[in-house]
C-alpha cells in the first residue's frame, strides 16, 4: 500500500477531521497544507490573504505541499481545497501517492462551513462561492483522484473506513499488476 495519502475536496468537506481520523488508524502523521503554511509563515490564512493576497498563499501552499510529498516517514495529508488548481502541484501529488477525493454536494459543504468565517474566499455569499469554485474545481478532483467518497451522508469514521477498504482493493489491484 502506499504510504502517502493526500486527501483532497472543496472547503467543508472533512479534509481535516478525516485525515486526523485516518492517520490515528494507521499510525501515520498527519499534515494539513493549511496548518502547514500557518507555521511556516507565523501568520493565519485569513492574515495572509489580507495582507499579502492570494498569489502569496498559493505559493507558500504549494512549498507546503512539496514538504509533505517528499514526506520520508508515512503520512496522510489534508490538502486545501484549491491546491489542485495548480498543475505542478497536480502532478506532485499524482506521482508522489494515492489520491482519495472527498466529494460532497454543493448544499452540504454550505452547511458545514456556514458564514464562512476564517474562509477569505467565502467572505460574501459562502453557498454562491462554494457553486462556482465546485464546478471549476471537480474535473480536477476527478482527474487525480484513485478513489472517491460520496461524504454527505457519513460521518467521519466511516468516510475514513470506507478510505481504508478503498485502500486495500488499491494495493490488491497494485499486487496483480492490474491498472499498471
Ligand atoms: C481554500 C481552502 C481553504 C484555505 C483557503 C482557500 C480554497 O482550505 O486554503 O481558505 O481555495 O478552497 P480548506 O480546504 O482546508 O478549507
Amino acid at each position: 500500500m502506499t504510504d502517502r495519502l493526500f486527501l483532497v475536496g472543496m472547503m467543508g468537506a472533512g479534509k481535516t477531521t478525516v485525515g486526523q481520523v485516518l492517520a490515528n488508524r494507521l499510525g501515520w502523521q498527519h499534515l494539513d497544507s493549511d496548518g502547514q503554511v500557518e507555521e511556516s509563515t507565523g501568520r493565519s490564512v485569513p492574515e495572509i490573504f489580507a495582507e499579502s493576497g492570494e498569489v502569496a498563499f498559493r505559493a507558500e501552499e504549494a512549498n507546503a505541499l512539496a514538504r509533505a510529498a517528499a514526506s520520508a516517514t508515512p503520512v496522510v495529508v489534508s490538502v486545501a481545497g484549491g491546491a489542485v488548481l495548480d498543475p505542478e502541484n497536480r502532478r506532485l501529488l499524482a506521482r508522489s501517492g494515492s489520491v482519495v477525493w472527498l466529494r460532497a454536494r454543493t448544499e452540504t459543504l454550505a452547511a458545514r462551513v456556514g458564514s464562512g468565517h476564517g474562509r477569505p474566499l467565502l467572505d460574501r455569499d459562502p453557498p454562491a462561492a462554494l457553486g462556482h469554485l465546485e464546478a471549476q474545481r471537480r474535473p480536477m478532483y476527478q482527474q487525480l483522484a484513485q478513489m472517491v467518497v460520496d461524504v454527505d451522508d457519513l460521518p467521519p469514521t466511516l468516510v475514513a473506513e470506507q478510505i481504508l477498504a478503498g485502500l486495500d482493493r488499491l494495493s490488491q489491484c497494485a499486487d496483480k499488476g492490474e491498472g499498471s
